[in-house]
């Protein structure tokens, strides 16, 4: 039986080796929910390589929520042209009218209230909890479903592992820092616990990942054959 990853493990990783992304805020500090906001929509389903100029470019044409509630929805689509995916946009301009009507252009801070906005899944409403807001809330991407999976050896295949590993994710929660721990899982995932060839040498839980242990941690997260 190996000893359960500590959270705290993770986070010390994380302050030595976080990566430098335009949208996360200085170290100790808080990032603005709306650059939370504007990124993480950016980012599903398109890399962090791709969107690093979009965001800036939108952050330069719209700098808050107000603004982007009052752009043009025909605008917000043509500078949205290359991400793909454009219901994305769609949701982005509909969600920030939402948060100047609903919330008087305040971003709420509870999972449940982020969720009740046009266009924010479970995923985005974690995120802004916890990235923003410092709220317990795990938004689980594809790269905390491979930690998870791993740490955990899990057998269980997506997708109907997913309500399984959200669980687990759970369990790995720290006591505070719930920003810094959210994106060290991703930062985990996209530069150490990569789909392919894992660095495990590199990672600070190797010695609490099952998957490490048994000697084929490129095996999880299992797929069900299609
Ligand atoms: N992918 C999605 N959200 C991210 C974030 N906040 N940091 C790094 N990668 C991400």
């Amino acid at each position: 039986r190996l000893p359960p990853p500590s959270p705290a493990a993770l986070l010390a990783w994380y302050d030595r080796h976080r990566r430098r992304l335009p949208w996360r805020a200085a170290p100790g500090e808080r990032a603005d929910p709306y650059h939370v906001f504007l990124s993480e929509i950016m980012l599903q389903q398109t890399t962090v390589v791709t969107v690093g100029p979009y965001y800036a470019d939108f952050l330069a044409r719209w700098p808050d929520v107000g603004a982007l509630a009052g752009a043009r929805l025909e605008e917000v689509l043509s500078r949205w042209a290359g991400l793909g995916y454009y219901a994305r946009a769609r949701n982005l301009h509909a969600c920030a009218r939402a948060v100047v009507e609903r919330h008087g252009g305040r971003f709420p801070q509870e999972e449940a209230a982020l969720l009740a906005l046009p266009g924010v899944g479970p995923y985005t409403a974690a995120a802004i909890a916890a990235i923003a807001f410092d709220r317990r809330a795990a938004p689980v991407d594809g790269n905390w479903e491979r930690v998870v999976a791993r740490l955990f050896a899990l057998e269980e295949t997506l997708p109907k592992a997913k309500a399984r590993l959200k669980a687990l994710a759970l369990t790995l929660l720290p006591q505070a820092r719930f920003g810094d721990f959210a994106q060290a899982m991703m930062d985990l995932g996209a530069t150490i616990c990569t789909p392919r060839k894992p660095a495990c040498a590199l990672c600070p839980w190797r010695k609490n990942c099952a998957a490490h242990a048994g000697g084929t941690p490129e095996r999880y997260p299992l797929k069900a054959a299609k």
